[in-house]
Protein backbone atom coordinates (compact mmCIF):
# COMPACT_ATOMS: atom_id res chain seq x y z
CA UNK A 1 0.00 0.00 0.00
CA UNK A 2 1.30 3.85 -0.62
CA UNK A 3 0.90 5.86 2.09
CA UNK A 4 1.46 9.19 0.09
CA UNK A 5 -2.28 10.23 0.05
CA UNK A 6 -3.14 8.00 2.25
CA UNK A 7 -5.92 9.52 5.12
CA UNK A 8 -4.79 7.92 8.38
CA UNK A 9 -6.27 7.95 11.82
CA UNK A 10 -3.93 7.67 14.94
CA UNK A 11 -5.17 6.89 18.36
CA UNK A 12 -3.34 8.16 21.33
CA UNK A 13 -1.84 10.97 19.46
CA UNK A 14 -1.30 13.29 22.18
CA UNK A 15 0.77 10.66 23.83
CA UNK A 16 4.96 10.03 23.66
CA UNK A 17 4.33 8.28 20.41
CA UNK A 18 1.74 10.03 19.03
CA UNK A 19 3.87 12.75 18.28
CA UNK A 20 6.06 10.78 16.38
CA UNK A 21 3.46 8.97 14.25
CA UNK A 22 2.01 12.33 13.30
CA UNK A 23 5.42 13.48 12.05
CA UNK A 24 6.27 10.04 10.09
CA UNK A 25 2.99 10.72 8.78
CA UNK A 26 3.54 14.08 7.74
CA UNK A 27 6.47 13.37 6.48
CA UNK A 28 5.16 10.24 4.05
CA UNK A 29 3.15 12.84 2.51
CA UNK A 30 -0.19 11.45 3.50
CA UNK A 31 -3.41 13.48 2.48
CA UNK A 32 -5.26 14.00 6.15
CA UNK A 33 -4.34 12.87 10.03
CA UNK A 34 -7.50 11.88 12.14
CA UNK A 35 -5.55 13.04 15.36
CA UNK A 36 -7.51 11.29 18.24
CA UNK A 37 -7.03 11.96 21.95
CA UNK A 38 -9.59 11.67 24.72
CA UNK A 39 -8.71 15.56 25.64
CA UNK A 40 -8.42 17.22 22.11
CA UNK A 41 -6.84 20.04 24.27
CA UNK A 42 -3.68 18.09 24.16
CA UNK A 43 -3.40 18.00 20.68
CA UNK A 44 -3.13 22.09 20.14
CA UNK A 45 0.66 21.79 19.55
CA UNK A 46 0.72 18.66 17.37
CA UNK A 47 -2.37 20.85 14.82
CA UNK A 48 -0.04 23.57 14.83
CA UNK A 49 2.72 21.89 13.10
CA UNK A 50 0.38 21.21 9.68
CA UNK A 51 -3.37 22.76 10.77
CA UNK A 52 -4.38 21.93 6.53
CA UNK A 53 -3.69 18.40 7.37
CA UNK A 54 -4.45 17.48 10.53
CA UNK A 55 -7.79 17.08 12.39
CA UNK A 56 -8.42 16.60 16.08
CA UNK A 57 -11.08 13.83 17.13
CA UNK A 58 -11.90 13.35 20.60
CA UNK A 59 -11.52 9.81 20.95
CA UNK A 60 -11.85 7.16 24.17
CA UNK A 61 -11.46 3.79 22.35
CA UNK A 62 -13.17 2.50 25.92
CA UNK A 63 -16.52 4.15 25.30
CA UNK A 64 -18.62 2.55 22.54
CA UNK A 65 -20.70 5.83 21.41
CA UNK A 66 -17.07 7.79 21.03
CA UNK A 67 -15.78 5.15 18.67
CA UNK A 68 -19.63 5.41 16.59
CA UNK A 69 -18.68 8.97 16.43
CA UNK A 70 -15.38 8.81 15.45
CA UNK A 71 -16.06 6.52 12.58
CA UNK A 72 -18.90 8.90 11.54
CA UNK A 73 -16.55 11.50 11.28
CA UNK A 74 -13.75 9.71 9.83
CA UNK A 75 -15.27 8.01 6.96
CA UNK A 76 -12.55 8.10 4.54
CA UNK A 77 -9.68 6.16 6.58
CA UNK A 78 -7.24 3.97 4.44
CA UNK A 79 -4.46 3.59 7.49
CA UNK A 80 -5.64 2.98 10.98
CA UNK A 81 -3.02 3.27 13.69
CA UNK A 82 -3.85 1.77 16.81
CA UNK A 83 -1.49 3.30 18.93
CA UNK A 84 -3.17 4.04 22.13
CA UNK A 85 -2.27 2.06 24.94
CA UNK A 86 -1.60 1.95 28.66
CA UNK A 87 0.89 0.38 31.23
CA UNK A 88 0.37 0.63 34.94
CA UNK A 89 3.35 -1.98 36.57
CA UNK A 90 1.74 -4.11 38.22
CA UNK A 91 2.02 -7.85 39.23
CA UNK A 92 -0.11 -10.71 38.47
CA UNK A 93 -0.06 -11.68 42.02
CA UNK A 94 1.50 -8.63 43.72
CA UNK A 95 -1.50 -5.95 42.67
CA UNK A 96 -3.76 -5.08 45.53
CA UNK A 97 -6.53 -6.49 42.98
CA UNK A 98 -8.09 -7.24 39.67
CA UNK A 99 -8.43 -3.24 38.90
CA UNK A 100 -5.27 -3.07 36.86
CA UNK A 101 -5.68 -6.17 35.13
CA UNK A 102 -9.37 -5.02 33.92
CA UNK A 103 -8.42 -1.55 32.71
CA UNK A 104 -5.37 -2.78 30.49
CA UNK A 105 -7.47 -5.12 28.89
CA UNK A 106 -10.23 -2.88 28.47
CA UNK A 107 -7.95 -0.42 26.64
CA UNK A 108 -4.85 -2.51 25.59
CA UNK A 109 -7.17 -5.42 24.04
CA UNK A 110 -10.77 -4.59 24.47
CA UNK A 111 -10.36 -0.84 23.35
CA UNK A 112 -7.69 -1.58 20.08
CA UNK A 113 -10.53 -4.55 19.28
CA UNK A 114 -13.82 -2.16 19.20
CA UNK A 115 -11.30 0.11 16.75
CA UNK A 116 -10.71 -2.51 14.41
CA UNK A 117 -14.28 -3.76 14.10
CA UNK A 118 -15.62 -0.10 14.30
CA UNK A 119 -12.81 0.86 10.94
CA UNK A 120 -13.34 -2.46 9.28
CA UNK A 121 -16.15 -1.53 7.12
CA UNK A 122 -14.33 1.82 6.21
CA UNK A 123 -11.47 0.30 5.04
CA UNK A 124 -13.62 -1.98 2.46
CA UNK A 125 -15.35 0.20 1.55
CA UNK A 126 -11.99 2.86 0.96
CA UNK A 127 -10.26 -0.29 -1.43
CA UNK A 128 -8.84 -2.87 1.68
CA UNK A 129 -6.38 0.00 3.55
CA UNK A 130 -4.41 -0.99 6.41
CA UNK A 131 -4.39 -1.76 10.33
CA UNK A 132 -1.41 -0.84 12.60
CA UNK A 133 -1.70 -2.53 16.21
CA UNK A 134 0.97 -1.24 18.43
CA UNK A 135 2.14 -4.31 20.43
CA UNK A 136 5.20 -4.78 22.33
CA UNK A 137 7.72 -7.68 22.80
CA UNK A 138 6.02 -8.65 25.94
CA UNK A 139 3.01 -9.65 24.44
CA UNK A 140 5.47 -13.01 23.45
CA UNK A 141 7.05 -13.26 26.62
CA UNK A 142 5.68 -12.06 30.56
CA UNK A 143 8.09 -9.67 32.38
CA UNK A 144 6.27 -10.67 35.78
CA UNK A 145 7.06 -6.64 36.52
CA UNK A 146 4.93 -5.63 34.84
CA UNK A 147 2.50 -8.94 34.58
CA UNK A 148 -0.94 -8.08 33.37
CA UNK A 149 0.45 -5.19 30.78
CA UNK A 150 1.98 -8.24 29.24
CA UNK A 151 -1.02 -10.71 29.35
CA UNK A 152 -3.06 -8.07 27.87
CA UNK A 153 -0.77 -7.13 25.14
CA UNK A 154 -0.67 -11.12 24.15
CA UNK A 155 -4.57 -11.17 23.81
CA UNK A 156 -4.06 -7.97 21.65
CA UNK A 157 -1.51 -9.94 19.67
CA UNK A 158 -3.65 -12.85 19.35
CA UNK A 159 -6.21 -10.62 18.79
CA UNK A 160 -3.87 -8.98 15.74
CA UNK A 161 -3.69 -12.03 13.93
CA UNK A 162 -7.68 -13.02 13.98
CA UNK A 163 -8.16 -10.24 12.73
CA UNK A 164 -5.55 -10.20 9.93
CA UNK A 165 -7.06 -13.79 9.00
CA UNK A 166 -10.60 -12.23 8.95
CA UNK A 167 -10.13 -9.28 6.81
CA UNK A 168 -7.63 -10.79 4.31
CA UNK A 169 -10.41 -10.96 1.88
CA UNK A 170 -11.28 -7.60 1.92
CA UNK A 171 -7.41 -6.78 1.33
CA UNK A 172 -7.13 -5.28 4.45
CA UNK A 173 -3.04 -5.23 5.93
CA UNK A 174 -2.73 -6.06 9.34
CA UNK A 175 0.47 -5.34 11.09
CA UNK A 176 1.70 -5.73 14.45
CA UNK A 177 4.42 -3.83 15.75
CA UNK A 178 6.60 -5.26 18.50
CA UNK A 179 9.38 -3.13 19.73
CA UNK A 180 11.42 -3.40 23.17
CA UNK A 181 11.38 -0.54 25.02
CA UNK A 182 10.72 3.22 23.32
CA UNK A 183 12.29 5.82 24.96
CA UNK A 184 8.94 8.00 25.69
CA UNK A 185 7.05 8.87 28.77
CA UNK A 186 5.73 5.38 29.10
CA UNK A 187 9.26 3.65 30.05
CA UNK A 188 10.71 6.47 31.44
CA UNK A 189 11.54 4.64 34.70
CA UNK A 190 12.79 1.34 32.54
CA UNK A 191 16.94 1.14 31.81
CA UNK A 192 18.29 1.51 28.44
CA UNK A 193 18.30 -0.03 25.96
CA UNK A 194 15.44 1.84 24.48
CA UNK A 195 14.67 2.29 20.78
CA UNK A 196 14.21 5.83 19.28
CA UNK A 197 10.24 6.25 18.57
CA UNK A 198 11.18 7.48 15.19
CA UNK A 199 12.61 4.20 14.69
CA UNK A 200 9.27 2.68 15.30
CA UNK A 201 7.25 4.74 13.39
CA UNK A 202 9.48 4.46 10.14
CA UNK A 203 9.83 0.40 10.59
CA UNK A 204 6.22 0.25 10.86
CA UNK A 205 5.34 2.47 7.73
CA UNK A 206 7.62 0.89 5.74
CA UNK A 207 5.75 -2.28 6.78
CA UNK A 208 2.61 -0.31 5.26
CA UNK A 209 4.61 0.08 1.99
CA UNK A 210 6.13 -3.36 1.76
CA UNK A 211 3.33 -5.56 2.74
CA UNK A 212 5.09 -7.12 6.21
CA UNK A 213 2.31 -8.38 8.99
CA UNK A 214 5.15 -8.15 11.88
CA UNK A 215 7.66 -5.52 12.74
CA UNK A 216 10.09 -5.99 15.67
CA UNK A 217 12.01 -2.47 15.74
CA UNK A 218 15.21 -1.85 17.14
CA UNK A 219 18.09 -4.48 18.23
CA UNK A 220 16.29 -5.16 21.45
CA UNK A 221 13.35 -6.48 19.99
CA UNK A 222 15.64 -8.34 17.01
CA UNK A 223 17.36 -10.22 19.58
CA UNK A 224 14.43 -10.86 21.74
CA UNK A 225 12.61 -12.43 18.69
CA UNK A 226 15.49 -14.70 17.78
CA UNK A 227 15.32 -15.65 21.03
CA UNK A 228 11.61 -16.42 21.16
CA UNK A 229 12.65 -18.79 17.94
CA UNK A 230 16.17 -20.55 19.44
CA UNK A 231 15.30 -21.07 22.77
CA UNK A 232 11.82 -19.40 24.16
CA UNK A 233 12.05 -21.26 27.66
CA UNK A 234 15.37 -19.73 28.43
CA UNK A 235 14.13 -16.11 27.74
CA UNK A 236 10.76 -17.05 30.15
CA UNK A 237 13.49 -17.97 32.88
CA UNK A 238 15.23 -14.50 32.47
CA UNK A 239 12.31 -12.41 32.38
CA UNK A 240 11.19 -14.08 35.46
CA UNK A 241 13.84 -12.31 37.22
CA UNK A 242 12.40 -9.47 36.85
CA UNK A 243 9.47 -9.48 39.79
CA UNK A 244 6.77 -6.87 40.77
CA UNK A 245 8.41 -4.54 43.05
CA UNK A 246 6.52 -5.14 46.20
N1 LIG B 1 6.95 3.23 25.53
C1 LIG B 1 7.30 1.97 25.43
O1 LIG B 1 8.36 1.54 25.94
C2 LIG B 1 6.46 1.01 24.62
C3 LIG B 1 7.02 -0.22 24.27
C4 LIG B 1 6.25 -1.10 23.51
C5 LIG B 1 4.97 -0.76 23.12
N2 LIG B 1 4.45 0.44 23.51
C6 LIG B 1 3.07 0.76 23.10
O2 LIG B 1 3.10 1.91 22.26
C7 LIG B 1 1.87 2.63 22.37
C8 LIG B 1 2.16 4.11 22.63
O3 LIG B 1 2.83 4.21 23.87
P1 LIG B 1 3.54 5.55 24.37
O4 LIG B 1 4.92 5.20 24.73
O5 LIG B 1 3.26 6.67 23.43
O6 LIG B 1 2.72 5.77 25.74
P2 LIG B 1 2.08 7.10 26.34
O7 LIG B 1 3.00 8.26 26.16
O8 LIG B 1 1.66 6.74 27.73
O9 LIG B 1 0.80 7.34 25.43
C9 LIG B 1 -0.33 6.52 25.53
C10 LIG B 1 -1.46 7.19 24.78
O10 LIG B 1 -2.61 6.34 24.82
C11 LIG B 1 -3.72 7.17 25.19
N3 LIG B 1 -4.80 6.40 25.81
C12 LIG B 1 -4.77 5.67 26.96
N4 LIG B 1 -5.98 5.19 27.23
C13 LIG B 1 -6.80 5.61 26.21
C14 LIG B 1 -8.18 5.45 25.92
N5 LIG B 1 -9.00 4.73 26.73
N6 LIG B 1 -8.69 6.01 24.80
C15 LIG B 1 -7.90 6.73 23.98
N7 LIG B 1 -6.58 6.96 24.21
C16 LIG B 1 -6.06 6.40 25.33
C17 LIG B 1 -3.13 8.20 26.15
O11 LIG B 1 -4.03 9.29 26.29
P3 LIG B 1 -4.18 10.15 27.66
O12 LIG B 1 -3.17 11.26 27.54
O13 LIG B 1 -5.59 10.62 27.62
O14 LIG B 1 -3.90 9.21 28.80
C18 LIG B 1 -1.87 8.56 25.39
O15 LIG B 1 -2.17 9.45 24.35
C19 LIG B 1 1.08 1.93 23.49
O16 LIG B 1 0.13 1.04 22.92
C20 LIG B 1 2.15 1.14 24.23
O17 LIG B 1 1.63 0.02 24.92
C21 LIG B 1 5.17 1.34 24.23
Amino acid sequence: MKIENAVALVTGANGGLGGHWIQGLLNSEVSKIYACARNTQKLESIIATYPAKIIAIELDITDESSIIQAALQCPDVTLLINNAGILLNQGLIASKDLSAAKTEIEINYLGTLAMCRAFAPILKMNGGGAIINMLTMLAKANLPANGSYCASKAATFSMTQGVRAELANQKTLVIGVMPGTIDTGMSKDYPPPKVPPTEVVKDALQAVMDGVEDVYPGEQAKELAAQLLSDPKALEKALAQMLPVS
